[in-house]
C-alpha cells in the first residue's frame, strides 16, 4: 500500500527561484532562508520518496478571477510551468501520476468533497518554487506530482477546518493506494505576509511562531479560526496558511518534528520551514 512518510512545509517566494537562478544562496540576504534547506535534501536522499503531494495556490497563471475553483487537483500526465512576469526562466516539466490522481478524486468525490479535477494544467511559484527548493537542479525527475490546489486569491475562501478536513480525506485516499509507493506532502506559502494595501509589509513573527507550534501540537484549535482570522493576524496572503493545514491533515501518524526554523523578513515575508516524520 502508498504510505505518508512524511511532510514538509516552505515558503514559495518567488524571489527564491531568482534567488536560485543567480546563485545567491550564499549571500548575506539568503543564506539563513537556504540553510533550511540542506537537512531537508539529506532526508529525502534517505527516505527517497516516490511521490509528492503538493499543497499550494495558484497566483492567476492557470485560474484567474473569472474562473476559480475551491479545489482543484491536478490529473495529468505532466504539468508545465509558464511565464509569469518576473523573467524567471520556465523550468523543466514536472510529472504526473494520473492513475493516483484519479483514485484520490474519486476517494474525495466519494466523501463529498467536491473538486475540480484539472487533466492540463499550469503550475506556478506556489508549486514550482518548493520543488526546486527541495530538489536543488531540477534533480525531481524522478518524482510524481500531484497538484492540490485551493483558492486563496478571491473571497470566498474555503476554511482552516475545510482545509484540514480536506487533508484528512487526502491521506485517508493515499494510503488506500494499492501500490507500495512512498508519499511526502508539502505544504506551500506563509507565513504571515501582506504584499499590497495599507498594511504592505506586515509580518506577525509571534502568530506565525504560535502556527507553527499549534500545527504540531493541536491542529484542531488552528481549524477553529476562520480565514478573517487568518488575514488580520498574518495579512492578506498571510491567509495560505490554509495550505499547511491541508498538508498537516494528511499526516495520521506518529509525527517526528526533524526540522523547524523561521526568518523574517524575506521578499517583506516571514518563511517557515518545517520537516515531519510521519510513522
Ligand atoms: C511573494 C509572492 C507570494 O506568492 C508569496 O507567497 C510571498 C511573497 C512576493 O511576490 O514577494
Ligand atoms: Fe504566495
Amino acid at each position: 500500500m502508498a504510505k505518508i512518510v512524511g511532510g514538509i512545509t516552505t515558503s514559495h517566494i518567488p524571489s527564491i527561484g531568482k534567488a536560485i537562478e543567480n546563485n545567491l544562496q550564499q549571500t548575506e540576504y539568503w543564506k539563513p532562508l537556504f540553510d533550511a534547506y540542506p537537512p531537508i535534501h539529506h532526508w529525502l536522499d534517505e527516505v527517497q520518496p516516490d511521490v509528492a503531494v503538493v499543497f499550494y495556490n495558484d497566483h492567476g497563471l492557470e485560474f484567474f478571477l473569472d474562473k476559480k475553483p475551491t479545489f482543484a487537483i491536478g490529473a495529468a500526465p505532466s504539468y508545465k510551468n509558464a511565464d509569469e512576469g518576473w523573467g524567471i526562466p520556465t523550468i523543466p516539466e514536472i510529472n504526473g501520476d494520473p492513475e493516483l490522481s484519479w483514485h484520490i478524486c474519486n476517494e474525495l468525490v466519494e466523501n463529498e468533497f467536491d473538486i475540480t479535477i484539472c487533466q492540463e494544467m499550469k503550475v506556478d511559484h506556489g508549486l514550482t518554487v518548493p520543488m526546486q527548493l527541495m530538489w536543488p537542479n531540477f534533480s525531481y525527475g524522478h518524482m510524481k506530482v500531484i497538484p492540490v490546489c485551493i483558492n486563496v486569491e478571491q473571497h470566498p475562501m474555503p476554511s482552516p477546518k475545510r482545509c484540514y478536513d480536506l487533508g484528512k480525506a487526502i491521506g485517508k485516499a493515499v494510503e488506500s493506494y494499492d501500490k507500495d509507493l512512498k508519499v511526502v506532502v508539502l505544504g506551500t506559502g506563509g507565513l504571515s505576509h501582506q504584499l499590497d494595501g495599507e498594511r504592505a509589509g506586515f509580518i506577525n513573527k509571534e502568530f506565525d511562531l504560535y502556527c507553527m507550534k499549534k500545527l504540531i501540537d493541536n491542529p484542531e484549535e488552528l481549524t477553529k479560526l476562520s480565514i478573517y482570522d487568518l488575514v488580520e493576524q498574518g495579512g492578506a496572503q498571510g491567509a495560505e496558511f490554509i495550505m499547511w493545514l491541508g498538508m498537516r491533515g494528511a499526516l495520521t501518524g506518529e509525527l517526528n518534528v526533524l526540522k523547524s526554523s523561521y526568518h523574517a523578513p524575506v521578499s517583506n515575508t516571514g518563511a517557515g520551514t518545517m520537516l515531519i516524520e510521519n510513522r
